[in-house]
């Protein structure tokens, strides 16, 4: 057995190095399941009755309280019962769940996830024939409940009607039923897998047989949804007529495709749908495996109910008009899913974000640049990198450690051959205003010499195969053990291994980075846990695979956090994710490939994530796998410095990449392309406390900004960080000209480096060369930034702030500046910070803040930068309180560019520039 299981790990091994030394594409797809080779999926698939027989008993209606209505609902085939509740939430949104009435076994309902109970608001009903009942709530959204067959219609803006449930009757919930009993009643059916099913050598035994629950749910009236990651595939959701499903269903792929809807390491089971009319989504909280079917489809308007006709009737008279139709199907769990009615795309973020969370403003540094490879080495090692970032002069913030750190892959100890003092490397890293990164994956080695193992084997704190014993497992360390952090006592137990007393040789200056938590098992079926091995409650995993990385790093989010008596913001960086993982986590796109096509696939597959509320988002800086040439290298600098997480990371078999290998000109060139991520650091800054407040993402798709232009409704080579900048960046080799779609109604688009002005509605073809990042600051907003260099962004806090005012057609321009300690919870707890307004208009430019806020700073305003201005000024004044001073100004006439230098005042006063 002992001799299987390491040629097992050999032979894996072998596979893992053969890929990347013959840099042969190796993603071996039979490793994981088609929709074909998974039961539930393929059952749901062929499910098409002529009429559904789910039924709703409009007559069973129950007020639980206002907000809150309750059904009672019939397969009238069966005659299994299930309770229907339909909850209206604040903001548009409404809440539909539906389970089993009187099930044999209590079926998972999703915890972890939301934030608090959502908020009702109260709702009028009214039934409109025997068949239907009307819902108002809110001030303008509706839902049409049809008992028979069972449909749930929603309107938003009184009479647009934007997404229907079950209108393609493929409703189908699989209730739980005993197995043949010894009577022979309860027939046993299972041709299609429902109590056992094998793929390749794994047979999983279902000892509760079949649970899977699909749905339709359609946006009439759209032609474009996004969302629903991780895939690498594009923005725009494509059809799968022609393919599998989109899969949910968190795994470690080696050497992933791309354009493909194969499942990854994190899931969100959330849908958007945008229009020029309105932005909704749909949200399913549900952990389970799952599949989602897009189709394109046509919608008859004549064949609709008289009551929807007439939602139609006001704005279209056509018969057919666009219909998007989704349908999804998961394995176990109950229907739980939340709808969301904008109408605006800020809108449906921030109703999503209600119920999620946001990600909570990350200190400062962890929006600077990262450097990480596979492994540094040892304490040398680390101070070498560090010594060239010094020598080269190029800004770095945070350096990391894989699991070579590590004494054989036992997370919380360090191989003190090459890190005798850990404590010290990361004092004399933070000497330079620098942290440490360190790995630690879920595994935890099978070693009674182990004290982390020792410890959790004799709670029996591990997740357990369905006969009770520890379930184990291979990965990194060889024979290991997963923790259960699905019981509150081992995720508190697993938060406090982070505490300083437990985590010997770890500082303030360390924080966490959380891999291989899908979880990956090596030798398990899709090289993860089999789906009956058995949680906390007598879950089985089937029911809660995808929240079980989410919960390892909410628990390391909780250990930084409780370390530091809750002063300090945590970081965590996490592969695995669910729905709500915003809230305590960034995120990285995983394995991919020094391949120009994956530095394309970057921007998809970072706005999938963004719009769907996992914000803090990155993908590997000149690609996992292989060795990128010096021309990709840079211009994925270059793309990523515009990116949320900006993290340089390579395979332990690539060549050694830091910054300074390629010459001299492409040192300079990535040297500037991270000079300019720290220039705007605290644009970005200002943009993730907007986040954490309003929900709306940093990194944003054109549409989002510029709702009613239909052109941008499909770009994802083009995309905004807040709504002052569209980045465009260069991911094809030797291009000397790149296409730009500038969005917008009479908008000016400002080059950020030449200044040179671009009208909006047109796609500008641009001259390129190596220096270039296609970047332009929209006409109308003031963009902050920090124009002095510095070695790390810790050090530039009270650096003076360069204001850049993009001017629009009228002359004008507003933004904000969002300002705080950049690391600790003062800004919540004691209104420790500056929020900036500033506004330019009838040639003055103001300075005004919220004053319940209090932040001392000695940072100033330096320069000001005025884009777009007609004329060469006679005066410029600015006053701050008593003192008015006249500040040197500068006009440049062919880019009409007004340049005040230091004209002086205090971040935190008030202060109004005034030319004339
Ligand atoms: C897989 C991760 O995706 C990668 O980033 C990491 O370097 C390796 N595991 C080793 O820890």
């Amino acid at each position: 057995m002992l001799l299987y299981k390491h040629s097992y790990y050999i032979s894996l091994a072998l596979f893992f190095c053969f890929c990347s030394i013959t840099f042969i594409q190796c993603v071996d797809r039979s490793n994981f399941k088609s929709c074909d080779q998974s039961s539930f999926c393929r059952r749901n698939r062929k499910y098409k009755p002529d009429v559904s027989p789910y039924s709703v008993d409009l007559s069973s209606m129950k007020t639980i309280t206002d907000g809150h209505l309750q059904f009672t609902m019939m397969n009238t085939q069966n005659s299994v019962k299930f309770q229907l509740d339909l909850f209206t939430l604040e903001h548009n949104s409404l809440r539909m769940k539906i389970n089993e009435l009187q099930p044999i076994k209590k079926r998972y309902e999703v915890q972890n996830v939301l934030v608090n109970e959502p908020k009702l608001v109260s709702v009028t009903t009214s039934i409109l024939d025997g068949n239907q009942l009307e819902g108002r709530f809110g001030k303008t959204s509706r839902f049409l409940l049809v008992s028979n067959p069972f449909r749930l219609d929603l309107f938003t803006n009184d009479n647009i009607f934007v997404m229907s449930v079950n209108s393609k009757q493929l409703f189908n919930f699989e209730h739980y039923r005993k197995k043949q009993s010894s009577d022979g009643e309860t027939p046993l059916h299972d041709e299609d897998g429902m109590w056992e099913e094998t793929f390749k050598t794994h047979t999983d035994s279902k000892p509760h047989g079949p649970s899977s629950i699909g749905i339709d749910v359609s946006f009439p009236n759209f032609e474009n949804v996004y969302g629903i990651p991780e895939h690498a595939d594009s923005f725009v959701l494509k059809s799968t007529h022609d393919t599998d499903p989109y899969r949910f269903f968190n795994v470690d792929v080696f050497e992933y495709d791309i354009q493909n809807p194969m499942a990854l390491y994190g899931s969100v089971p959330y849908i958007l749908a945008h229009n020029e009319q309105a932005s909704v989504g749909f949200f399913w909280l549900n952990a389970a495996e799952g599949w989602v079917d897009i189709s394109n489809d046509k919608l008859n308007t004549k064949n609709l109910l008289s009551t929807i006709k007439n939602f139609f009737g006001s704005t279209k008279v056509q018969n057919e008009v666009p219909e998007i139709t989704t349908h999804w199907m998961f394995e176990s769990g109950i229907f739980d899913g939340f709808f969301f009615l904008g109408p605006t795309p800020k809108d449906v973020f921030k109703q999503y974000g209600l119920i999620t969370g946001t990600t909570p403003l990350p200190p400062i540094w962890a929006l600077a640049y990262h450097q990480c490879r596979w492994n540094y080495n040892d304490e040398d090692d680390i101070k070498n990198v560090n010594a060239g970032f010094e020598h080269n002069m190029i800004p770095m913030d945070v350096l990391w450690l894989d699991i070579e750190h590590t004494n054989g892959k036992r997370y919380f100890t360090w191989d003190t051959s090459k890190f005798p003092d850990p404590e010290k490397m990361q004092h004399d890293i933070g000497m330079y205003g620098r942290k440490m990164v360190t790995i630690s994956d879920p595994h935890i080695k099978k070693d009674d010499g182990y004290q982390v193992y020792a410890d959790a084997k004799s709670r029996r704190y591990f997740v357990q195969n369905k006969d009770g014993s520890d379930y184990e497992g291979w990965c990194w360390p060889g024979s290991s053990m997963w923790l259960d952090y699905l019981n509150p006592e081992i995720f508190d137990w697993y938060s406090n291994r982070y505490s300083y007393a437990n985590y010997k040789g770890s500082t303030s200056n360390l924080f966490l980075w959380n891999d291989m938590n899908e979880p990956s098992v090596f030798n398990g079926p899709e090289v993860t846990f089999p789906k009956d091995v058995v949680h906390f409650g007598d879950l089985e995993n089937r029911d809660v695979h995808n929240i079980y990385g989410m919960l390892q790093h909410m628990a390391t989010f909780k250990g930084l956090f409780d370390r530091s008596g809750g002063q300090e913001r945590p970081f965590v960086l996490t592969r695995s994710f669910f729905a709500g993982s915003q809230k305590t986590s960034a995120v990285w796109t995983g394995d991919n490939a020094a391949e120009w096509s994956h530095l394309k696939m970057a921007v998809p597959m970072l706005l999938s994530l963004s719009v769907t509320g996992i914000t803090f988002v990155g993908a590997d800086v000149g690609g996992f796998f292989r060795n990128p040439d010096a021309k990709l290298l840079v211009r994925w600098y270059q793309a990523a410095s515009f990116q949320p997480f900006f993290r340089e990371h390579a395979h332990i078999d690539t060549a050694r990449r830091e910054p300074w290998l390629f010459g001299d000109d492409n040192t300079r060139l990535i040297r500037q392309a991270i000079e300019t991520r720290y220039s705007y650091l605290p644009y970005w800054y200002t943009l993730f406390y907007k986040q954490e407040k309003q929900a709306v993402p940093a990194m944003l798709p054109l549409w989002a900004i510029f709702p009613h232009d239909t052109q941008t409704f499909k770009i994802e080579d083009s995309f905004m960080i807040g709504n002052g900048l569209l980045v465009h960046p260069i991911t094809d080799a030797d291009v000397t000209e790149v296409s730009i779609y500038l969005p917008g109604d009479n908008t000016i688009w400002y080059d950020i480096r030449t200044f040179v002005p671009h009208n909006s509605s047109q796609t500008a073809l641009i001259t390129v060369d190596m220096e270039s990042i296609p970047v332009y600051q929209r006409g109308g907003t003031i963009i902050p930034q920090r124009l002095r260099k510095r070695r790390s962004s810790m050090l530039a806090l009270n650096d003076p702030i360069t204001l850049v005012v993009a001017l629009d057609k009228n002359n004008e321009a507003k933004g904000e500046l969002y300002m705080d300690d950049g690391h600790t919870y003062d800004y919540k707890k004691n209104r420790q910070f500056i929020y900036r307004r500033f506004l330019f208009k009838n040639n003055e430019l103001k300075s005004r803040y919220d004053p319940s806020s209090k932040f001392d700073t000695s940072a100033w305003i330096e320069r000001i930068i005025i884009i777009g201005y007609p004329k060469n000024p006679n005066k410029v004044s600015i006053n701050s309180g008593e003192q008015t001073a006249i500040p040197l100004h500068s006009y440049h006439d062919q880019q009409k560019l007004l340049i005040i230098r230091r004209p002086g005042p205090s971040v935190s006063t008030d202060w109004t520039l005034t030319i004339s």
